[in-house]
């Protein structure tokens, strides 16, 4: 997603230091310090213009959230909505939410090791060429990655309408041993929940009448063990003995 460059978005996201970090790097393992409390990080990579970050920010203060994308016109248009979504002056502060401008194949220089507790992958680029598939954020060389920055209740969400990334990344996913669970190939086919926070992508999407499909990953130890609890709980379902 690009957008037309305004002259003054670098003044602007100078002025936003309450909500904008255009240097990352420096708060690799001191984010819960940034944010002042022990709350879990959820982080949401390639947010666009940042409609999902700053509306879950809004409904989950309890949550501290880090938005990332490459683009300063992105984060501008993010920070202008999240002012915007929690009705705040100019000062931009907002105590539970971060818009950071860098580049996802870095990761591991923003977070340190068991840092943060979800990612969210909100229709990510497919890069549907196979020499572009390292490209792809679910490629076993971010999967590593985000096990790494990932805690033990560790989860990943992924929402696309891409029908190949979501093929490749339920492989990608599989070959690693990760547990797949909640895997819907038609996220609104049943009626869209009132609750539920769109994407900007989403939103165009299913106005066009186009599926859009969504799985959650269990990465951390203790998120899987939830995960099973759940399927015995609710459903009865134990896994096989030996699997
Ligand atoms: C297709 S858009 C989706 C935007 C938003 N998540 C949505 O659902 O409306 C993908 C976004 O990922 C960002 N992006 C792609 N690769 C990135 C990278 N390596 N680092 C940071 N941002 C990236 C792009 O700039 C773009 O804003």
């Amino acid at each position: 997603m690009r957008l037309r460059k305004r002259r003054d978005t670098h003044q602007y996201l100078e002025q936003q230091k309450n909500s904008v970090i255009l240097q990352a790097q420096q708060y690799k393992g001191t984010w819960h310090e940034y944010f002042g409390n022990d709350h879990p990080i959820h982080v949401e990579l390639g947010m666009g213009k940042g409609n999902f970050i700053s509306e879950l920010s809004y409904r989950h203060p309890e949550i501290n959230y880090v938005g990332i994308d490459m683009y300063d016109e992105l984060i501008r248009k993010a920070s202008e909505k999240a002012i915007e979504t929690h009705q705040l002056q100019e000062d931009g502060h907002i105590p539970n939410l971060a818009l950071t401008l860098a580049n996802i194949n870095r990761i591991e220089d923003i977070f340190a090791p068991n840092e943060i507790e979800r990612i969210y992958l909100n229709f990510s680029d497919p890069w549907p060429k196979k020499r572009h598939a390292f490209r792809r954020l679910t490629h076993p060389g971010f999967l590593y990655k985000y096990a790494d920055i990932l805690n033990e209740q560790g989860i990943i969400q992924l929402r696309t309408d891409s029908v190949s990334l979501f093929e490749f990344s339920l492989n990608a996913f599989a070959n690693l041993g990760l547990r797949m669970y909640d895997i819907t190939l038609d996220l609104h086919g049943q009626g869209t929940p009132e609750d539920h926070v769109f994407t900007e992508y989403e939103r165009k999407f299913v106005s066009q009448g186009v599926r859009i499909h969504q799985c959650k990953v269990a990465v951390g130890k203790q998120a899987l063990e939830a995960h099973l609890k759940r399927l015995e709980e609710e459903d009865g379902l134990r896994p096989i003995p030996g699997f």
